[in-house]
């Protein structure tokens, strides 16, 4: 059984959906631990208080420096135990003792079709305006692991959606997290821990 760090910052949706789909049997080779923060007021952590998971605080401005920071949520993720770190909405960027430590242990959910509209500045509803903006046809979301380039490292999963003519970001936002994210996510999470993907040159590969 592995054990699982959540990292989130926000409401906590896609955080929902891996509480939930462990209760319902679709992740079942891993638990979650804990929950972590990076905002104090997260509706994320009630989530977790309302499910008897562990949680934590950790914001980057406590810390003088960023390596002191990088360094205190390395300690804090090992101290949990954590065998796979998840960033379920997490906004605050990554240092290099971090991502380190869990090479290929570091699961992101993108909502975007990677390799469009991702990368820095590219996060939340801002990716959804981005992708009305330019009017493509299809979007959609994509786990990965999590690497130092922002948004670049091995795609696990990714489905897409339509683009519809009269869609605002919010609405995008909504079709994209129910069909596609609160189901990759935990997917991903149980590929994982089941130990079904291996990773080569920057590609996952999943073994069925
Ligand atoms: C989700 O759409 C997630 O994909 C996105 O933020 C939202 C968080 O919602 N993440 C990013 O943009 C990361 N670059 P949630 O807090 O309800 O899960």
């Amino acid at each position: 059984m592995k054990n699982i760090a959540v990292l989130v910052s926000g409401g906590g949706t896609n955080l929902q959906a891996l509480i939930d789909a462990q209760n319902d049997g679709i992740i079942k080779s891993g638990k979650i631990t804990c929950v972590i923060s990076s905002n104090p007021d997260a509706y994320a952590l009630e989530r977790a208080r309302n499910n008897n998971i562990d949680t934590a605080v950790i914001r980057r401005k406590d810390f003088e420096t960023f390596p002191e920071y990088d360094l205190a949520l390395t300690e804090l993720l090992k101290s949990k135990g954590a065998d796979l770190v998840v960033l379920a909405g997490f906004m605050t960027i990554l240092g290099h003792q971090v991502i380190s430590k869990f090479e290929n242990r570091m699961i992101n959910i993108h909502p975007a079709l990677i390799p469009s509209f991702c990368g820095e500045g590219y996060y939340g509803l801002n990716v959804h305006k981005a992708v009305l903006k330019k009017g493509v046809k299809l979007s959609g979301a994509t786990t990965h692991f999590v690497t130092e380039e922002c948004d670049a490292g091995p795609i696990i999963m990714q489905r897409a959606v339509e683009v519809k003519n009269d869609d605002t970001p919010e609405t995008l936002q909504r079709r994209i997290m129910e069909n596609v994210e609160w189901k990759i996510l935990p997917l991903s999470v149980e590929l994982f821990c089941s130990d079904k993907i291996t990773v080569k040159d920057n590609k996952t590969y999943i073994i069925d």
